[in-house]
């Protein structure tokens, strides 16, 4: 449904049970939410709704529990073309360093996404953006990092925006020039992130296309030091940060991101206790991507003792890109997340929810239910909320509020609205 025959959504919600704060013990049965020109207005026991708002419309949620949006806070989403050829390459034994190494990998789909013009990649992602929304994302991070070329940068990122005006959903741009080492500068990675730090960002940021800045910190990626530049240049700009960070190696990606106040640090297998003390010092999110873990067949766990020991917060993302994890499901990462990771069901719904929102510097607007807020939430047909996290490839999502409008999902029982 197109946002413009979405139907809006104020009135009264009820006939429902609520989780504002996912992950906390702070469920509400039989709740009701009031929302009036899209915002949330108040939320509370049905018992406990006040007068002034007993007339208005009535929204009968058929007993759903409703959570907040989703939040994917981690995805390439933009760009063109697949890489299944190279998934039946690392089946028959290569591995993903030594494909990309070999000039595939994150190259190939930098050629794809350089050739196809802006209305192809807008098509393209809106079918990737689509199964998403269906399972109740209402923000998005989407990175580009597959242009390498100002040009090319830029087709991504305006793409990106674009989504978010036509499908009514919350974007969060993030510029990853420094993702990989563009053909033509083979053997020249600094003056690669000269150009990244000097010309790329400050005119991205100048368009009002950047939201925050990454860079692949990684053997197959760019060094600390470089890393580093790129981090500074944000810095100058005003943007905050996050990393890729600890995927393949430690080289105190996370660190260096803690450093600089990063808002989050992105996969984190490799991740050390200095890693994870520095993580916690700055309130820097992590950033778990069970997808890219399980699609690379990894065996290397990120820390979770250690994260649970220091307090940081742990979000999950889908991290959809065509190289590593070609997922259009954060429910799917939910569950890999408790039994790849063995968290617990609480930590995935808040790491995809709060955890999530902080991870984009936008806890104030997304990942929790409360007065004042834009109206982003989810109806689940589902008796308990651990439910979200124990089907693997099945959508309970009855229908979803995304700015202030209706979208009821084709595989969910519908809100009578
Ligand atoms: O998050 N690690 C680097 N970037 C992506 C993979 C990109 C690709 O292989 O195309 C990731 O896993
Ligand atoms: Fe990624």
């Amino acid at each position: 449904m197109t946002i413009s025959h979405a139907p809006s959504a104020d009135g009264v919600w009820h006939h429902c049970h609520l989780l504002p704060e996912p992950g906390q013990d702070t469920a509400l049965r039989d709740g009701a939410i009031v929302v009036a020109d899209g915002r949330i207005v108040w939320l509370g026991t049905h018992a406990a709704l006040p007068d002034t708002y007993r007339h208005l419309p009535r929204h009968d949620a058929g007993g759903a529990w409703i959570t907040p949006g989703l939040v994917d806070c981690h995805t390439h989403l933009v760009y063109g073309g697949q890489r299944a050829d190279e998934f039946a390459m690392r089946l028959a034994g290569a591995s993903y360093e030594e494909i990309a190494r070999a000039g595939g990998g994150i190259v190939s789909t930098v050629r794809a996404t350089r050739e196809a013009d802006e209305d192809t990649l807008f098509a393209q992602a809106a079918g990737r953006l689509r199964p998403l929304l269906a399972e109740g994302v209402t923000a998005i991070e989407i990175k580009s990092g597959y242009g390498l070329s100002l040009d090319a940068e830029r087709k991504q990122l305006r793409v990106a925006r674009r989504l978010g005006t036509a499908f009514g959903v919350t974007v969060h741009t993030t510029f990853l020039g420094a993702h990989a080492l563009p053909p033509e500068y083979a053997g020249r990675a600094d003056d690669y992130i000269d150009l990244v730090c000097d010309t790329m960002l400050p005119a991205l940021a100048g368009e009002g296309l950047v939201d925050a800045v990454d860079a692949f910190c990684e053997g197959i990626g760019f060094s600390p030091a470089q890393t580093r530049r790129v981090f500074e240049a944000a810095a100058r700009h005003g943007l905050p940060v996050k990393l890729h960070a600890e995927q393949l190696s430690n080289l105190g990606g996370a660190a260096l991101a803690a450093s600089h106040q990063a808002l989050s640090a992105d996969h984190l297998e490799h991740l050390d206790e200095a890693g994870v003390r520095a993580m916690a010092a700055a309130g820097t999110v992590a950033v778990l991507l069970p997808g890219a873990y399980y699609f690379l067949r990894d065996t290397h766990l990120p820390p979770l003792a250690l994260l649970r020991e220091h307090g940081v917060r742990i979000a999950l993302a889908t991290d959809h890109n065509p190289g590593t994890s070609p997922t259009t499901s954060l429910l799917l990462m939910m569950n890999m997340a408790c039994t790849l990771f063995r968290m617990t069901v609480p930590e995935v719904l808040a790491g995809v929810t709060t955890h999530a929102a902080h991870a984009l510097g936008a806890a104030d607007r997304h990942g929790t239910l409360a007065a004042g807020r834009v109206a982003d939430f989810v109806l689940w047909q589902v008796a308990t909320p651990a439910e979200l996290a124990y089907w693997f490839g099945r959508n309970p999502c009855a229908a979803v509020v995304r700015q202030g409008r209706i979208y009821p999902t084709e595989t969910g029982a519908g809100a009578k609205a």
